[in-house]
């Protein structure tokens, strides 16, 4: 059976991983400053995610959502103390599309209303109600299209003060840095308005976490750089450091009822023990302060090379902008200088998403490997 072809493929074929590494099937190495899509947060293979997954899968892999799991109140309680989110709920899904569906579902009961706003070039996911509020018409099938969606420009505040004012509006999606649409951000000053008119409008603010979080952006999460408090924050990829985990974390004023939201598998013993394994990797290595310190220096000397037009992003979420587009770029320093790097909607943008532990020696040879590359 052929595999339904959706996905164009570089050819490389990885079978392991170490750190910032992955290895192909001869044993080749590969510098991976993609992450699997800001999914490797701790490093391959880490020992502690290793050990605490393979001790999970050996005692109780999975069970379901209607029987105690303390694993899942320990991660509850791991996620308020590194992120400092007091007082939150923690919903746990699978994906980060599910972790949106969730959010705006949660919204939608919560006011009781169903239009969503949302910003050009942003990417939310692709079911249902998360497909229906991303930014590109190409992944929109006729049956998502239904739903009431209004996307803005970013930083466009009275467009949103106009349409909140409507009355009919459940939430506001944001990405602090948008992920697939090519690293853009919105300025302190209308996130902060957002929020506000949020607040005096009934209508929830979300923060789509799901790549900017889990200290990617040098703090936690991306929203705190700015002086806002969302009803709730989307949460997936650096989460399970590749196990498939998502979850939503839900202001204390949205009340549960049972029933309201649930899942077979979310939430359960092998993603909790995954999930946990990272938060105590993220603590115990101090990695959002090598986030801060790593982003640094990559900064530092990405101003050094003339080609590169901007540098955006925060923290180790970043984007090199060229005048070119760069899927040329990319394809030499897969194939001649063995880097992974990402791409974005935006061609001339490079995307640069490593593990969280990165050092310096692999920030040299990613640049060295450009400028040769650059030639
Ligand atoms: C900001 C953001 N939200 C949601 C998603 C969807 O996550 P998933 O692919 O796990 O469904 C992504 C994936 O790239 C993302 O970047």
């Amino acid at each position: 059976m052929p595999l339904f072809n959706v996905y164009p493929l570089y050819d490389v074929t990885p079978v392991s991983g170490k750190g910032i590494h992955v290895y192909d099937e001869k044993g080749a190495e590969y510098l991976d400053l993609y992450g699997g899509h800001a999914v490797i947060s701790i490093g391959h293979a880490h020992p502690n995610y290793v050990k605490a997954v393979t001790n999970q899968v050996e005692t109780l892999g999975f069970y379901s959502n209607a029987i105690q799991n303390p694993l899942q109140e320990q991660l509850a309680d791991k996620i308020e103390d590194l992120s400092g989110c007091r007082g939150y709920q923690l919903f746990l899904c699978n994906s980060g599309a599910e972790a949106n569906e969730n959010a705006l579902k949660l919204a939608s009961f919560k006011t009781g209303k169903s239009r969503v706003l949302a910003f050009k070039n942003g990417f939310h996911g692709r079911t249902s109600a998360a497909v229906a509020v991303t930014d590109n018409k190409n992944i929109i099938a006729p049956i998502n299209a239904q739903q009431k969606v209004t996307i803005l420009e970013l930083n466009d505040i009275l467009g949103v003060k106009a349409e909140l004012e409507k009355g009919d509006v459940c939430a506001v999606i944001v990405e602090f840095i948008q992920g697939v649409g090519g690293l853009d951000q919105g300025t302190a000053d209308f996130f902060e308005q957002v929020f506000a008119l949020c607040k005096t409008n009934n209508t929830m603010f979300i923060a789509d976490e799901v790549q900017s979080g889990y200290g990617r952006s040098g703090k936690f999460f991306a929203f705190q750089h700015y002086n806002v408090t969302p009803d709730i924050i989307s949460i997936a990829k650096g989460m399970g450091n590749g196990f498939p985990v998502g979850g939503v974390l839900i202001h204390p004023d949205i009340e549960a009822k049972y029933g309201m939201l649930g899942t077979t598998f979310g939430g359960n013993h092998l993603a909790c023990a995954a999930g946990l394994a990272v938060l105590h990797t993220i603590e115990e290595e101090q990695l959002m302060d090598n986030v801060n310190a790593m982003s640094d220096y990559f900064m530092a000397i990405a101003k050094t090379i003339p080609q590169i037009k901007t540098i955006k992003g925060r923290g180790l979420m970043l984007g090199l902008e060229f005048d070119f587009e760069v899927g040329e770029l990319r394809k030499k320093l897969i194939y001649n200088h063995h880097i992974f790097t990402g791409g974005a909607a935006n061609k001339n943008l490079l995307r640069i998403l490593p593990p969280l532990n990165i050092e310096k020696q692999h920030i040299d040879q990613f640049f060295e490997a450009l400028k040769k590359a650059l030639v």
